[in-house]
Parts: structure tokens; C-alpha cells; sequence
């Protein structure tokens, strides 16, 4: 295949905010997938504060991002070659196929996507990993009862703004938290429709 993949790479460990010289910008000519390996045109690249720690050489729950690699992170793309027996060109896939353009990965290590259900870039938001962590935070972890309140930090963020509203659908009075006037006034409009307090956005959900 004559195509070129433009990566981002980890050059350097970022000490505070990253800054542009922690960050070259690669370019290779495109692989054929191996055995049980689909080819993606990625799409979609999530940004998650998890990439930050994933940049640091410290003991974590996944091993740091080594200098020289392409960055980690999720994406979401369109399928065009495979030797995956599940998995045919044109599908969408998602997964943590990196910071490029095109990414090699097992067919087992991605997740096919219904983009008939909701676009191919939900699949890295509401229904990506913020939105299943969420879902299953707030489900399985916190366990909540209707007429119960949820207390939700970040609620203007991916994950806080999923939380809210499946609190709400649980019939939960919802108390969401984000950061000056105008987040709160997002959440509260987009979000939990109650009375905005510039610092706390209150709503009790109509059940
Ligand atoms: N364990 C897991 O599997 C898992 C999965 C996904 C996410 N997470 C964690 O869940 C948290 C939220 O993730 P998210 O995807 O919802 O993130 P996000 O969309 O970026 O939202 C993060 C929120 O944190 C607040 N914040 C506080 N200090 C900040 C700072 N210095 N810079 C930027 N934002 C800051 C901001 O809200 P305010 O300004 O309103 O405070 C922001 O909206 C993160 O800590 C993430 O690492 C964990």
C-alpha cells in the first residue's frame, strides 16, 4: 500500500503542561495487516486527561506510554483491509489504536461499531469510554435508587455531564459541580434544565 501515516510520537516526558517539542511528527509508509489484524483509517482521536498520566514514567494501571512510541490513545475509524474472519472492510472499529492516521491492530483488540445506532464519534464519548464509565461507575458501583440524590464533580466533562443524565433517567435528584458561571450554565441547560447558582447547578428530577 503507497499510503504515509502521520503520527504524533512521546519525544520527551513532559514536566507540568506538555509543550510542542515533547511531540515530533512522524510519518511511515502504511503496513499490510498480519494474520487476525485489521488495517483502520482512523477517523475520530479522543482526548482524555488519562493520556496525561499515561505520558509519566510511574507505576500505574496500565504501563507508561515508552519514548519514541506513538502516543496511546482511543480512536475510531473505518476498517479497509482485514484477516480478521469477523471483521470486513468498511466496518468501523474502535479502540486504543493510537495517534496517527492509520493503525495495524489485532481484530480481537477492537470493538465493532453500529454507526446506523449514532455516529461514528460517539463511539468515543457517550458511548466510548467516558460514557461506559460512567454507566457502569454510577450502575454498578454506586448502586443508585430512585428519590436518591447523585452528587456529580466535573459535571461539564465527558464523563460528569454521561453520569448526570443517567442519574436523572434513574429518577435521582441530580447535584452537579463544575467550574464557573458559564460550565454551570452548559450543564444546567444542556444537562439537568434546574436553577443555576453560578457554582452549583441543582436540579430535582421530575419522575
Ligand atoms: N478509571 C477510568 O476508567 C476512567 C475513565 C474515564 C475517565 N476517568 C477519569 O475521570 C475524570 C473525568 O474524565 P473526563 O473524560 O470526564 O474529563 P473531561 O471531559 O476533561 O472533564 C474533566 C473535568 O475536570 C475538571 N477539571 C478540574 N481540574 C482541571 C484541570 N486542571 N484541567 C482541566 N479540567 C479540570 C473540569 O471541570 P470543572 O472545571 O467544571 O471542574 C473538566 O470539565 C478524569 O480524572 C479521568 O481521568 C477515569
Amino acid at each position: 500500500m503507497d499510503a504515509v501515516n502521520h503520527q504524533v510520537r512521546l519525544a520527551a516526558r513532559p514536566v507540568g503542561l506538555p509543550k510542542p517539542s515533547d511531540w515530533p511528527y512522524t510519518e511511515e509508509p502504511v503496513t499490510e495487516p498480519g494474520d487476525g489484524e485489521v488495517l483502520v483509517k482512523i477517523r475520530y482521536i479522543g482526548l482524555e486527561p488519562a493520556m496525561r498520566g499515561w505520558m509519566n514514567e510511574s507505576r500505574s494501571y496500565i504501563p507508561p506510554v515508552q519514548i519514541g512510541d506513538v502516543m496511546r490513545g482511543f480512536a475510531a475509524g473505518e476498517v479497509i483491509a482485514s484477516n480478521h474472519p469477523n471483521i470486513a472492510a468498511g466496518d468501523h472499529v474502535n479502540g486504543l489504536l493510537g495517534v496517527q492516521e492509520y493503525a495495524v491492530a489485532k481484530g480481537d483488540g477492537v470493538f465493532k461499531l453500529d454507526t446506523g445506532l449514532a455516529p461514528l464519534e460517539t463511539y468515543l464519548g457517550t458511548l466510548g469510554m467516558p460514557g461506559m464509565t460512567a454507566y457502569f461507575g454510577l450502575i454498578d458501583i454506586g448502586r443508585p435508587a430512585e428519590g436518591e440524590t447523585v452528587v456529580v464533580s466535573g459535571a461539564g466533562g465527558a464523563v460528569g455531564g454521561a453520569v448526570g443524565q443517567i442519574a436523572k433517567i434513574k429518577g435521582c435528584r441530580v447535584v452537579g459541580i463544575a467550574g464557573g458561571s458559564e460550565k454551570c450554565s452548559y450543564v444546567q441547560e444542556l444537562l439537568f434544565s434546574g436553577e443555576n447558582t453560578g457554582k452549583l447547578v441543582l436540579h430535582v428530577a421530575e419522575n
